[in-house]
């Protein structure tokens, strides 16, 4: 036994070194020479401490021939099916049920059809999900896959929550590293980076896996607030904190690559780092705005957090029908933006953030102030606002009315209710965006802002919403208005620096829609963009919350960064071990 498992080691060892020399393409899939025979993977199971896992799709309990099916666990299924905190808490389901599905493989429910029962269809299969999963719990298991992964030539996804819109965290054939239960958290009163001078105060440190509102309720217990966004479900330290990252504190605090301080990752060639402006400096910058996915495993974020501020709030809500008001000039969607707009530049420079949405039937408007005072301060910033709007003909609001929260946790209460009705998740949802600058808001460009953002919103209406009561267009105003990074300490997009919105545009389907309906979800969603795009020429979008259409997505999603991205991951990623759709390095669709 002792003697087998020796050599069996000697072996590996060697078949690495030799995997090395060659050119590894990882396209390893079953039946391939390289790919782990049932041993390998028992062997490699067991020195990782058994955290190897088979994928069971989520929703195989509904399935009658999947071998699980029962009856009790299906209906709490069902029940979930909608709720990102729900799904997230397993590998074998993603946030948006397309990525679940390959062609017409999948194990999905029919769910969101109304007047259908909550029935399962045909044979539940893998769909784009990985057979075998890691469900990683430390950066040693982290790194030892990596090394199996290498010497076996099989690519490697790397899943968080699984919310991405461009389905980068899963992709088949791949072996999965789960994120998800490496979700440690510490505060530091005062901290010193790791083999490096800098100091600093309260800064938070988050496992990969880390919840947003698990996350926001931990530092509020030492009062201190976090650049965080909006659904408590998005994971922070993966695709959140590694591309961008954008919430409420974005004007005054910047994006969460803003506040990175420190990460703990493993790299291609099985190495544990702790990078940060001193150590490994290139990867650390790259890994703030052109990640993830791409450039190695996270294990550990460290940020900087924020004395916890009061939040004042203005809500306004009204039942109004996108497609019949907007057509003519006098309409109160027009109105409406016309006042926003006009008020835009101001908000930015006092650090408003928020977010309105449009849906097909209503809008829903959160004007939102974190600051120290009794909520005056927006109340004096937002009074022609709220009087403009309120004297619009025929609106008759259904709410109008000004809210303090005496912390971030208050107001998180209610905001997450309000993320679940408008934004919810497991349905397949299309979206697009579009940073705006400054300089269209304007009163010398307002108006032709607010003319392409009627044609946009009035064309993202006509499509399908799938659910009646979610969101068409959400203009989010968490853009970092006042944070510059001009010394070009991230990898951000730069067109984020410039921006006051950034507008996402949503349409979907579910189950049951054929691939050609749900192309043409994709591109007419996109195209709705196409009144923003022509007014931004060689401006850009955030990669989290566009399209997979975008075809000039180098430029688009890092602008003037994407060169030296490109050479430091060439650099940390020779053999594009890792890889994902239009990430940095991405090679096309046939790699
Ligand atoms: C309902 C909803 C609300 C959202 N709200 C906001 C918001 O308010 N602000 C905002 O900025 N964005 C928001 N987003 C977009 C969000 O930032 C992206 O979906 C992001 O990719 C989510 O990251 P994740 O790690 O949770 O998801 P995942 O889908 O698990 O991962 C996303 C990407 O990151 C990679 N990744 C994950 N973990 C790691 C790791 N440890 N190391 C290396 N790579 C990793 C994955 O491989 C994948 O490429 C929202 C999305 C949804 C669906
Ligand atoms: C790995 O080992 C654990 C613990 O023995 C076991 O529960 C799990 O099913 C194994 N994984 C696989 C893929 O066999
Ligand atoms: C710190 O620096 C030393 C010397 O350069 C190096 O050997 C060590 O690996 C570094 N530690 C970390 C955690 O980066
Ligand atoms: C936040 O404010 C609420 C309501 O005022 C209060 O009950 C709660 O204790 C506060 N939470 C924290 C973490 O300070
Ligand atoms: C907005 O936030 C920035 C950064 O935190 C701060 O420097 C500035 O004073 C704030 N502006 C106002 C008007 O409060
Ligand atoms: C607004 O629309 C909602 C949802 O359709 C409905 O429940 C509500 O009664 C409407 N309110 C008014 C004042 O028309
Ligand atoms: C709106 O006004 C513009 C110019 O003010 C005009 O060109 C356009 O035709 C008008 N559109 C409608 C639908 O009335
Ligand atoms: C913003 O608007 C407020 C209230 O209307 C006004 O007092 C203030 O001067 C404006 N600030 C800027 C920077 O324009
Ligand atoms: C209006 O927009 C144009 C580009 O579309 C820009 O060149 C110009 O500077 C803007 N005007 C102002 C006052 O910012």
């Amino acid at each position: 036994m002792k003697t087998t498992s020796l050599s069996a080691v000697f072996l590996s060892g060697l078949l690495a070194g030799l995997g090395q020399a060659a050119e590894q393409s990882f396209n390893a899939v079953p039946g391939s020479a390289s790919y782990p025979t049932q041993a390998e993977w028992q062997a490699f199971n067991q020195s990782i401490g058994g955290y190897l896992q088979k994928t069971v799709p989520w929703a195989a309990v509904c399935y009658p021939t999947s071998g699980y099916y029962n009856k009790e666990a299906c209906d709490q299924v069902n029940a979930g099916y909608t709720t990102g905190l729900k799904r997230e808490v397993v590998y074998g389901s993603t946030e948006q049920i397309q990525y679940e599905a390959c062609g017409n493989h999948n194990c999905q429910l029919f769910s969101m059809v109304p007047g259908l029962s909550l029935n399962a269809l045909g044979t539940c299969e893998l769909g784009r999900l990985s057979a075998y999963y890691v469900d990683a719990r430390d950066p040693a298991t982290v790194s030892a896959t990596v090394k199996f992964a290498r010497q076996h030539n099989i690519r490697l996804s790397i899943k968080n929550t699984g919310h991405d819109y461009l389905g980068r965290s899963v992709a088949p054939n791949t072996l999965a590293i789960w994120t998800h239960n490496m979700n440690e958290m510490k505060y530091y009163p005062t901290w010193t980076a790791t083999n490096c001078s800098i100091q600093k105060e309260n800064i938070g440190e988050i496992g990969a896996g880390a919840f947003a509102g698990d996350v926001y309720e931990f530092f509020a217990e030492h009062g201190m607030d976090i650049p965080g966004g909006n659904a408590a479900s998005v994971g922070l330290a993966g695709g959140y904190g590694q591309t961008g990252g954008h919430g409420v504190f974005g004007p005054s605090r910047g994006l969460m690559v803003d506040n990175a301080v420190e990460f703990e990752v493993v790299t291609a060639d099985g190495q544990v780092r702790v990078i940060n402006e001193c150590n490994d400096p290139d990867l650390f910058w790259a890994m703030r705005g052109g990640g993830g996915g791409n450039y190695a495993v996270l294990t550990k974020y460290k940020f900087q957090t924020y004395p916890g501020l009061p939040v004042s709030m203005h809500v306004f809500r009204a039942n109004i029908s996108m497609i019949s008001e907007s057509l003519s000039n006098n309409s109160k969607i027009r109105a409406l933006l016309s006042a926003h707009v006009k008020n835009q530049i101001n908000w930015s420079a006092n650090n408003i953030s928020g977010r309105h949405y449009y849906a097909s039937n209503f809008v829903e408007f959160y004007t939102i102030l974190p600051y120290a005072d009794d909520g005056s301060k927006l109340k004096e910033l937002t009074t022609d606002f709220v009087n403009e709007i309120s004297s619009i003909p025929n609106l008759n609001p259904t709410e109008n009315a000004y809210y303090h929260y005496d912390n971030y946790s208050a107001y998180n209460a209610q905001a997450q209710p309000v993320a679940a009705r408008v934004t919810p998740n497991g349905y397949a949802a299309a979206v697009s965006s579009r940073l705006i600058p400054r300089w269209l808001f304007t009163p010398e460009n307002a108006t032709t802002l607010v003319d392409a953002f009627v044609n946009a919103l009035q064309d993202n209406a006509q499509i399908n919403q799938v659910l009646s009561g979610t969101t068409s267009v959400e203009v989010l105003m968490t853009t970092p208005a006042n944070i510059p990074d001009t010394e070009g300490k991230t990898s951000a997009n730069p067109s984020w620096r410039t921006a006051l919105w950034h507008p996402v545009f949503t349409g979907g389907w579910t189950v049951g829609s054929t691939l050609d309906q749900q192309q043409q979800t994709y591109q007419k969603v996109f195209d709705a963009v196409n009144h923003l795009r022509d007014l931004t020429p060689g401006g850009g979008s955030y990669v989290n919350e566009d399209s997979i259409l975008v075809d000039n997505w180098q430029e688009t999603f890092w602008g003037s960064n994407y060169d030296r991205l490109l050479s430091i991951k060439q650099k940390y990623d020779p053999d594009h071990m890792f890889d994902c759709y239009k990430c940095v390095g991405w090679r096309g669709a046939d790699e």
